[in-house]
């Protein structure tokens, strides 16, 4: 990766308060880019931007709800960015079975009102908008997904991210032709320290070990494309890279999966984490099924960034899961979890 390219970039992250756009602020951070993050404080006294205290380590942090246009846009202006990613969602399955507005409202409207803003920043020339493996439309066959396949979404997350990837192909068609460069990034399970979400698997490990309570697993049998942050990151960086000084003809959306063997079952990445911890002899595991209909088959097809970005996975699963174990061991033994976070990426940089 090249330095000089990042070098006092001026980067906009929104969703930075979160679980991949806190990584996201942190490694650009450590290439020299001056960061400015957006997204709502972080609902958790838990949670990654607390506990690597990145408020102090990038060079702006604003709380702002991405519904509000005004605000956005003061905040958006003042950053003059000339790269934006966007992450910041409202990114759970199941919160939009149980609150399907503020899902429809941060996604939708909120991707809106970013890209209506953008249109005027002429200093942006890459724009990063991150979407999901669920956008595809799924028959529940054992398929792996490549970007020209039919989108289409069941569940209110789903439907909220096509929706996105709509508004994104309107706007580059209408808007942002000629000078500003606008990809979607379609990436599949992704797992790492810091992430405290409720109803993710691994999260839910974490506290279901540090509490000594039940582990309720959902759909062990669902095959996921499990991701370690790092990898999935890492496409992003360099899908900014390939084409911020000349666009990719024809290129739009890109997926980034693990290697086809990493597509597992939910039951697969468990027994991995119950083999470190020697779980099951204390904790009793419910397997139940859940109320919340979720497809039981998700793969990606990752070949296209292979030939056009040169980016691959690297991290298998068992070691995937291992570096999020390691991340969550250093925080209970309360270390600096910035530099535990910046050692991680140095390492995978370093061997790769
Ligand atoms: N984690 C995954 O496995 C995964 C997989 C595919 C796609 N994604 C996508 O990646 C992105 C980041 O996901 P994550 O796992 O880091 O989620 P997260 O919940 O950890 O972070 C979400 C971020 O969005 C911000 N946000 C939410 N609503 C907002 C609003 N109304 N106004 C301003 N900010 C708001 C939050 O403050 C937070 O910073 C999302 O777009 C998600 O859909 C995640």
């Amino acid at each position: 990766m090249r330095k000089n390219f990042w070098k006092n970039k001026r980067v906009l992250i929104t969703g930075h308060t979160g679980f991949k756009g806190a990584w996201l602020s942190i490694w650009l951070k450590m290439l020299g880019a001056k960061v400015t993050g957006i997204a709502l404080p972080p609902s958790n006294k838990r949670n990654i931007f607390t506990i690597t205290n990145l408020k102090k380590k990038i060079y702006k942090s604003i709380f702002l709800n991405i519904k509000n246009k005004k605000k956005l846009e003061k905040a958006v202006v003042s950053s003059k960015p000339q790269i934006l990613f966007h992450l910041a969602a409202q990114p759970l399955v199941i919160e939009s079975y149980k609150d399907p507005i503020n899902t429809v409202e941060t996604n939708i409207l909120g991707t809106a009102n970013l890209l209506e803003i953008c249109k005027n920043i002429k200093s942006l020339k890459s724009i990063l908008i991150v979407t999901t493996d669920k956008v595809y439309s799924n028959q529940n066959k054992k398929k792996f997904f490549k970007e020209n396949d039919k989108l289409g979404g069941d569940d209110i997350y789903s439907y909220s991210k096509v929706s996105v990837e709509m508004l994104v192909k309107s706007y580059r068609k209408l808007f942002f032709r000629n000078n500003k460069n606008i990809l979607t990034l379609r990436a599949g399970n992704v797992i790492g320290g810091g992430d405290w979400s409720k109803n993710r698997l691994i999260p839910d490990f974490i506290r279901s070990y540090e509490k000594k309570i039940n582990f309720i697993i959902r759909n062990p049998k669902h095959v996921r494309p499990w991701q370690h942050v790092i990898d999935c990151l890492y496409g992003y960086i360099l899908a900014v890279e390939k084409t911020y000084f000349k666009k990719i003809k024809n290129l739009e959306t890109i997926n980034f999966g693990p290697a086809s063997k990493n597509n597992r079952t939910v039951k697969n990445v468990t027994d991995i984490m119950v083999k470190r911890y020697n779980f099951e002899s204390k904790i009793k595991f419910n397997i139940k099924d859940s109320k919340f209909f979720e497809k039981r088959f998700l793969r990606l097809n990752s070949s296209l960034a292979k030939n056009l970005i040169g980016w691959s996975s690297k991290i298998d699963l068992n070691e995937s899961v291992l570096l999020t174990l390691k991340w969550y061991e250093e925080f209970f033994k309360k270390n600096n979890m910035y530099k535990y976070t910046c050692h991680q990426i140095k390492n995978y940089i370093s061997k790769n």
